[in-house]
């Protein structure tokens, strides 16, 4: 029973659009970055700070390895940098399929302009921080999706239709 996962650069819209997916779908809805603060019982930014990137992207694996025994279809919000690991990527193919939520650098910055949640975008040169990360990730993100959907310039109901209508045509996961 497949899990219908989200990935795709911070700020793409992966919890707004997962959870209302989930809502449409009638299945539950899990975001990794919610899932690890509930555990830890700290925000992301205070885990960063206090045990350094390493420490979380080993939480976001094991909560990976989790949702994998659970076995229960539902929608599954990832965090930006979780697919960038070849041992999340293995496991996300085996938990579900996989939409990548594309965005462009601009919609990006507009979103997260007064964004303080998030301590990879914290400091000077946002837009550098962003353009850097894109050039790296997007080929993974790409590699790794069952679908890629463009998000720029359409609203959430849009998104959540396409997504719904790739499902439909692909029974397998549908
Ligand atoms: C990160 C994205 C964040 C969160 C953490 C690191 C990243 O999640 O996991 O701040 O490396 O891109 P969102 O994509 O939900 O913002």
């Amino acid at each position: 029973m497949k899990s219908i996962i989200l990935i795709g650069y911070m700020g793409a819209g992966k919890s707004t659009i997962g959870k209302i997916l989930a809502e449409k779908k009638q299945i539950p809805f899990f975001d990794t970055d919610i899932g690890i603060e509930e555990k830890q019982g700290r925000k992301i930014s205070e885990i960063f700070k206090e045990e350094g990137e390493e420490y979380f992207r080993r939480l976001e694996t094991d909560m990976l390895k989790e949702l994998k025994e659970q076995k229960q279809k539902q929608v599954i919000a990832t965090g930006g940098g979780l697919p960038m690991k070849v041992e999340n990527q293995e496991l996300l193919k085996k938990i579900g399929v996989i939409f990548y939520l594309v965005v462009k650098k601009e919609t990006i910055l507009e979103r997260l302009r007064e964004d303080k949640s998030r301590p990879l975008l914290m400091g000077e040169e946002k837009e550098k921080k962003i353009e850097e990360m894109l050039r790296i990730r997007d080929p993974i993100y790409q590699s790794l999706a069952d679908f890629c959907i463009y998000t720029d310039g359409k609203n959430i109901e849009t998104v959540v239709n396409e997504i719904e209508k790739s499902l439909e045509r692909n029974t397998d996961f549908g």
